[in-house]
């Protein structure tokens, strides 16, 4: 059946004119394929049959099957566009989308799968291990491990979950400071020779960890079983430097964070005398940027690892004006004196408990500096944070992610009441 693309959808698959979405399609193509489930409105692309003028040839030879980047076939200036048009769109305005610097080789960070036969990479559009020889957003000395990774594996049959105990490889590389570390994930239903691994690495990575993945999920993460060499990796951010636990959440694109950072620091223009909290502090990038400029700064993070090391990171720097809590932000709340001058919120994708939206409408700090690389669900918490009195000021979108969907969005909100 053919089928003509006229819009994206939130997730960035291709919308037909019938409202079927298709991934790897975009507005303007023709395409032959067919409907995978009438009640989700999904369907599959089987060819192009004329293409959209937003297309391009991608670099990568997994373009159009690897999850990994969705829009590859799409001129990164029309990706730009669409970003913009959706934050337009969910917020009435913003200012011009700001793009990448680099559009290739720009994570620091890989999840790759073990797949049947000994393959390492994304996964398509059927959820199928893809054996991914070059990643074109991966440095070539991360290309370098997942080869000597492969040939690894290969060579001690070491079988891919749930046949065998091999789960994910996470990679994370320092763009500013040159270190590597890996995760390797695996079941715990056999011994995974680590040492052996490291001989076989140490020479271009400078710490390897192995961990247990029990979950039935599909994840690349897990309880640690033992590390060799460094188990953090190194990063700075605009001259701060951040010791990142291999498991904790930092950034992925090392270059465009340090602009995102500019940017919040702009938002929150602080004078020196506040007292701020950074909500979702993570390992301390956003809270460790400002400190120099508040008097003040206090981080909550869930993830205790992340926490400690957010206190580590403000000695690494000699910051002494920044201290952590531990805990999940809903748990806490109730403890806690949110009457500062200014909130950062800095979100994972599912966006704010309402418990901690409520909490920060009764304590009215005059100005929240709202991150999320989800715009849908920021706008949501929004909503409830514009009913406490709050409105938007300024809107930036910025762009982390090239060749995929994902948007960062930076919101500034003041409260209007007296
Ligand atoms: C988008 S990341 C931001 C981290 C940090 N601001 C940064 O830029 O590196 C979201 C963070 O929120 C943390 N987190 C998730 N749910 C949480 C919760 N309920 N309470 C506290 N922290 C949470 C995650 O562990 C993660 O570090």
């Amino acid at each position: 059946m053919q089928f003509e693309i006229i819009d994206i959808d939130k997730k960035g698959g291709g919308v037909s004119h019938e409202g079927i979405i298709f991934r790897f399609a975009y507005p303007g193509d023709t395409i032959e394929g067919y409907i995978v489930s009438k009640r989700k409105k999904l369907g599959r692309i089987e060819k192009v049959v004329k293409e959209s003028p937003l297309r391009h040839k991608a670099p990568c030879k997994y373009a159009g099957e690897c999850g990994g980047c969705a829009w590859q076939q799409m001129r990164y200036d029309e990706q730009l566009k669409i970003k913009e048009a959706k934050i337009k769109g969910l917020f009435g305005f913003c200012e011009p989308i700001i793009p990448a610097p680099q559009e290739f080789f720009y994570r620091n960070r890989m999840d790759f799968a073990f797949g049947p036969d000994f393959l390492i990479g994304l996964k398509d559009d059927k959820n199928k291990t893809l054996d991914i020889e070059k990643c074109w957003l991966l440095s070539e000395e991360s290309n370098e491990i997942v080869n000597r990774l492969r040939k690894f594996v290969k060579s001690r049959d070491l079988k891919s979950y749930p046949e065998g105990i091999m789960r994910h490889v996470v990679i994370r590389e320092g763009k500013n400071i040159k270190n590597t570390v890996i995760n390797i994930l695996t079941s715990d239903k056999g011994e995974f020779p680590l040492e052996e691994l490291w001989e076989e690495l140490k020479d271009i990575i400078q710490g390897i960890t192995w961990s247990h993945n029990l979950s039935p999920a599909d994840r690349s993460y897990g309880e640690i079983q033992k590390s060799i060499g460094q188990d953090y990796l190194l990063e700075s951010l605009n001259g701060i430097k951040f010791k990142i636990p291999v498991q904790s959440f930092f950034q992925t694109n090392t270059r465009q964070a340090e602009k995102l950072i500019q940017i919040i620091i702009e938002f929150a223009n602080l004078k020196g005398d506040e007292k701020v909290f950074d909500l979702y502090s993570g390992t301390g990038s956003i809270g460790l940027s400002l400190a120099d400029k508040a008097k003040e700064v206090a981080g909550i993070e869930e993830n205790e690892a992340a926490a400690k090391l957010s206190l580590e990171n403000a000695k690494l720097n000699d910051i002494e004006n920044f201290s952590a809590i531990a805990g999940r932000i809903e748990d806490i709340i109730k403890s806690l004196d949110l009457k500062s001058d200014k909130i950062i919120l800095d979100p994972p994708r599912p966006g704010i408990h309402k418990k901690v939206l409520q909490k920060i409408v009764e304590a009215k700090p005059k100005e929240i500096v709202y991150v999320s690389c989800n715009p849908y669900t920021q706008r949501e918490d929004i909503n409830l944070l514009s009913e406490g009195g709050y409105h938007i000021e300024k809107t930036q979108p910025i762009d982390m992610f090239p060749h995929t969907p994902h948007i960062e969005n930076v919101v500034l909100l003041r409260n209007s009441a007296p």
